[in-house]
């Protein structure tokens, strides 16, 4: 993911206003290992009595990826979940802690019970209030044995000693108490519960999708306060200058016309003719969860999908007029059709195609002008992408994006405009060290 912008997701806001997350710059290495502490066998007993140790170790493992906890907790060029992956949000950064058993920097002492009420309640040891960057907004949907099969996993690992950074969030977010008032307001612990009016498959996907996957954390818009619109779930957020589009029922802007394949093709393989190439932020997705993810579950995840409501976009675009099509059209030719050619097709394998392409006509031209501002890294067969941000104006890269909404039979918003463009520019700049999560971290295969 190098190279590829960017700490996390909004969701990480607690109680600001603008809430763009993005991931620091690299900080200095300071990992080592540390002395297993001796009551790791603790967790180990409670697991055992679910089939063993070994047994919850490796559901743990699975179940980790699945909820991708990895990449927030590891800071770039760091070990994997030693923390220290440096998080901005609108009021502060805050920095992962690091999640290794190591005694003393890392959860090493931590019980069961501790464990269980950070990741399902958001509340630490000495009832120690969590920001949401950490989402267990969405994790308080687990079950107790799944979070206790994650915490077998982390448990199994290597102790690395990685004291966490101070967080530096600005008055009067550095206060936790501040997130009193935005639980009573907004958060709702509760562990998901089957609909008996659906099937097996679709309630496993509802508990993914809801609960471990957290795609709502990107995909559902945010009130002021940085808090999901649970009533608007899935109709699609602003993410790091990117739009994670609206993945609801909803067959124009949603998934409505796509089929159970083609969701998990994308989810597994990351690439799909419809969907486009995963890219920005859900790149990391498909690269650190969803592609680990079992053929049950992708259905699983496929069937809840395309089978839950149907929700319009929050935000409904104000089209501008296309007044400078023709530049955009001219724009397009020179900077873009070598690769993505003149009729937007581009070339199976290598390069997506932007004619057809479910993210490129999104109700929110975000995603379109964040791809020519940062470039993307490149995945698997897929080349990597320049970026046109030193010598594209803000103008012209709106005039770009309308073009490529609106043509070939595409049917977006012609709603990009140069402020938005400078917005994403300046995320992009803000993040130009950054890496992103699990920057450096060895890869989990
Ligand atoms: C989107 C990024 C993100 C993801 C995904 C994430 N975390 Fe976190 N986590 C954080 C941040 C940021 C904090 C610190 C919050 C704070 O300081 O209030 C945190 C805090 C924690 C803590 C408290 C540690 C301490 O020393 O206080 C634990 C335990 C934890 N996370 C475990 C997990 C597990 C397990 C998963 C996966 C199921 C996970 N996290 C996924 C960002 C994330
Ligand atoms: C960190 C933020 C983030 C998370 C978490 C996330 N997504 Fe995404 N997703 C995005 C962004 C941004 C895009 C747009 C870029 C692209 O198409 O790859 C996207 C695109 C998609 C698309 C393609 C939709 C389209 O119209 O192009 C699908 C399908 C999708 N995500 C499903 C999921 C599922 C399922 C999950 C949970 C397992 C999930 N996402 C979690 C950010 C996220
Ligand atoms: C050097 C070849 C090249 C050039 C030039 C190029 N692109 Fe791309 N573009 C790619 C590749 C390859 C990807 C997929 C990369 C990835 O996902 O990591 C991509 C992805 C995209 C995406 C995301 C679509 C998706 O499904 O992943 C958009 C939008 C996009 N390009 C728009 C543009 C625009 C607009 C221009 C001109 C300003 C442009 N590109 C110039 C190669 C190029």
């Amino acid at each position: 993911m190098r190279g590829l912008s960017i700490g996390r997701r909004l969701s990480s806001a607690a109680v600001a206003l603008s809430m763009v997350l993005a991931a620091g710059r690299p900080i200095p290495a300071r990992a080592q290992t540390e002395q297993a502490p001796t009551f790791r066998a603790a967790t180990a007993d409670t697991a055992t009595s679910k089939g063993g140790v070994a047994a919850a170790v490796a559901r743990g493992d699975y179940l980790a990826r699945a909820a991708d906890c990895m990449p927030c907790h590891t800071g770039p060029g760091q070990p994997a979940f030693s923390g220290g992956l440096p998080i901005h949000t609108g009021f502060g950064v805050i920095v992962s802690p690091n999640i290794t058993p190591a005694a003393r920097t890392g959860i090493g002492q931590w019980t069961d019970e501790q464990f269980y009420r950070v990741v399902h309640d958001g509340v630490g040891p000495h009832g120690k209030l969590i920001y949401p960057a950490m989402p267990f907004t969405s994790y308080t949907q687990m079950t107790r044995q799944d979070v206790s099969d994650i915490k077998a996993y982390l448990f199994s690992l290597k102790p690395v000693t990685a004291h966490r950074d101070v967080n530096r969030l600005a008055f009067p977010f550095n206060i936790r108490a501040s997130l009193i008032g935005w639980r009573l307001m907004f958060f709702q612990p509760g562990t998901y519960r089957d609909d008996p009016h659906r099937s097996a498959v679709w309630n496993r996907g509802a508990y993914l999708v809801l609960g471990a996957g957290h795609c709502g954390e990107c995909h559902t818009p945010r009130n002021g306060l940085g808090a999901m619109l649970l009533g608007r779930s899935l109709s699609g957020g602003v993410v790091e200058g990117y739009y994670a589009p609206n993945i609801s029922t909803d067959p124009d802007a949603g998934l409505g016309a796509r089929t159970v394949d083609q969701v998990k093709q994308f989810l597994h393989t990351g690439a799909e003719p419809h969907l486009g190439v995963a890219f920005g932020p859900m790149a990391a997705v498909v690269q650190y969860s969803t592609r680990y993810l079992t053929d049950g579950d992708l259905t699983a995840i496929a069937t809840y999908l395309l089978n839950a409501a149907k929700r319009p976009d929050y935000t409904v675009p104000v089209p501008i007029k296309p007044a400078q099509s023709a530049a955009g059209q001219a724009l397009f030719q020179t900077n873009c059709a070598g690769c993505h050619q003149p009729s937007g097709q581009g070339v199976p394998g290598a390069i997506p195609n932007l004619a057809g392409n479910a993210a490129v006509v999104a109700t929110q031209p975000d995603s379109v002008i964040a791809a020519m501002v940062n470039g993307l890294p490149g995945m698997g067969t897929y080349i990597a992408m320049p970026s046109f941000a030193a010598t594209l104006s803000d103008q012209k890269i709106a005039d770009i994006a309308n073009y490529v909404r609106t043509s070939w039979g595409n049917r977006g918003s012609a709603n990009a405009t140069p402020e938005l463009a400078g917005r994403i520019g300046a995320i992009a700049k803000r993040n130009a060290t950054a890496q992103g999560p699990g920057a450096g971290a060895p890869p989990l295969n």
